[in-house]
């Protein structure tokens, strides 16, 4: 299963079996995916780099395209059906097979990830928009917590998404949406962060580029 047709199709049966871990009908497209993996040319070799959620891969692909023969790749996937479809790519995709020993995939639950301090770069393609306000805060702990000092974190939400579902939802609906908001501002607020407009995706998106204090 390695056509883009294919992933596409998988990716939206996926949305509707599972709405709120998906959180999207599409892959990312190739504008966002070079847009989450543009921190990685800032970063001396060999890098420890942590893909959360990568979903059919169109994100791996740009990191696999960009990696040095140090590099190492761990992706952590909740949803069994993509961990799946990214085994057989690692053992059948053309562009995937040439560096299968060099990435893990991880059956797993980002936030339940052990260990601290590991690696340089985070690319996140969670739903943080769709989650719970303590499961937010929970990731953004993880993810603090996953990375070096000084370590970099790539991560993206839909424009306008917040304002969008807040138009179309109830008071408690709103007051979670709220709460998210709250925990990202914080988050970024506490880092130096700078955020990137990708129009040239369905439907256009925010990068958000996070430095964590504390590196060289
Ligand atoms: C919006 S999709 C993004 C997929 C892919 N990165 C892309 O850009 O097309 C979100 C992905 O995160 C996964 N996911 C959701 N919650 C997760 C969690 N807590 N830990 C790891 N993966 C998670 C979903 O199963 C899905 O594959």
């Amino acid at each position: 299963m390695s056509s883009p047709l294919a992933h596409h199709r998988k990716f939206l049966a996926e949305f509707r079996r599972n709405f709120h871990t998906t959180g999207a009908i599409l892959p990312s497209g190739r504008y966002l995916a070079r847009a989450l993996t543009r921190q990685l040319a800032d970063l001396p070799a060999p890098r420890r780099i942590l893909e959360a959620g990568p979903g059919t891969g169109p994100v791996t692909a740009e990191l696999l395209r960009q990696l040095g023969p140090e590099d190492r790749v761990d992706l952590v996937e909740w949803n069994p059906a993509f961990v799946e479809l990214l085994q057989e790519r690692f053992a059948r995709d053309p562009r995937f097979v040439p560096h299968a020993a060099r990435c893990r995939v991880i059956h797993e639950r980002v936030e339940a990830l052990d260990g601290g301090g590991q690696y340089d770069l985070i690319v996140s393609g969670l739903p943080l928009n769709n989650f719970a306000v303590p499961v937010v805060a929970e990731i953004l702990q993880a993810f603090r917590r996953l990375l070096r000092p000084g370590g970099r974190l790539s991560f993206f939400e839909y424009a306008a998404i917040r304002r969008a579902k807040a138009l179309v939802s109830g008071s408690e609906q709103r007051a979670r949406l709220q709460g998210v908001a709250r925990e990202l501002d914080g988050f970024l607020a506490a880092t130096a962060a700078r955020r990137e407009l990708v129009w040239r995706n369905v439907p256009p998106a925010w990068v958000h580029h996070v430095l964590l204090p504390g590196g060289a």
